[in-house]
């Protein structure tokens, strides 16, 4: 019998499998971080070895790191030109909105940069991450060394429960999770989470995803906006 581990990694492969079949040859890709991802990096190295011909764009130094383990041509972001497809994990998806939360694995930062520098961005779950209501998870919000208590104590005020993570992000900067609750108005919440000095970024991605490959143990369902 598989365990849910197997039945989950089975799921998320299904999922990757089908958002990396939207990618043609001459693409720029927006390569995500996390362990969905990673099975997208592995259709992606498996289709480059039928012939696909991308480059791609890492979201962290870990899918940097294995996209060179796995031949994946890699380019850097320059402004010039558009993304043409971005593929990346979620920790959260509102199946209504296709708001997100983000940023589990700490490379939000990257994420989202290369999300808002996409024409389209597919997001790739398994089932469940699907919620009616996003915030039964924390939200990971990127802030600086620099005074990050006083940072934590201003996201407080927002409602949220705070605890910094052991984790020190490609930026430089920490990670606070910050647990609001279920939220009723991620829009608004987001604005607040940019209003304060100090926040690097948040784990809120509003209107940013295009679709979602929802891997079902039925088979994939894609979620559009
Ligand atoms: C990385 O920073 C995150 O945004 C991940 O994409 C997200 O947390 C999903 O990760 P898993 O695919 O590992 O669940």
């Amino acid at each position: 019998m598989p365990d849910q581990r197997d039945e989950l990694d089975g799921l998320k492969r299904i999922a990757a499998e089908s958002a990396v079949a939207q990618v043609a040859s001459g693409m720029m890709v927006g390569l995500g971080t996390g362990s969905t991802a990673e099975f997208a990096l592995l259709a992606l190295a498996r289709r480059i070895r039928e012939g696909l011909r991308i480059t791609g764009v890492p979201t962290s130094e870990q899918t940097v790191a294995r996209a060179r383990e796995l031949a994946i041509p890699l380019t850097e972001l320059d402004g010039k030109g558009v993304i043409d497809i971005a593929i990346d994990g979620a920790d959260e998806v509102d199946r209504n909105t296709l708001n997100v939360i983000k940023g589990r694995g700490g490379a939000l930062l990257r994420e989202k940069i290369v999300a808002q520098a996409s024409a389209r961005f597919l997001l790739i779950i398994d089932q469940t991450k699907v919620v009616n209501v996003l915030g039964a998870k924390p939200v990971p919000v990127e802030v600086t060394q620099f005074g990050w208590k006083a940072t934590a104590r201003r996201i407080e005020d927002l409602g949220a429960k705070t605890e910094r993570r052991e984790f020190i992000t490609d930026g430089g900067n920490y990670i606070l999770d910050c647990d609001f609750g279920p939220i009723q108005s991620p829009a608004s919440l987001a604005s607040d989470l940019d209003q304060i000095v100090g926040v690097v970024e948040h784990g809120l991605f509003i209107g940013l995803a295009t679709e979602v490959h929802v891997g079902r143990a039925e088979g994939v369902r894609v979620l559009t906006r």
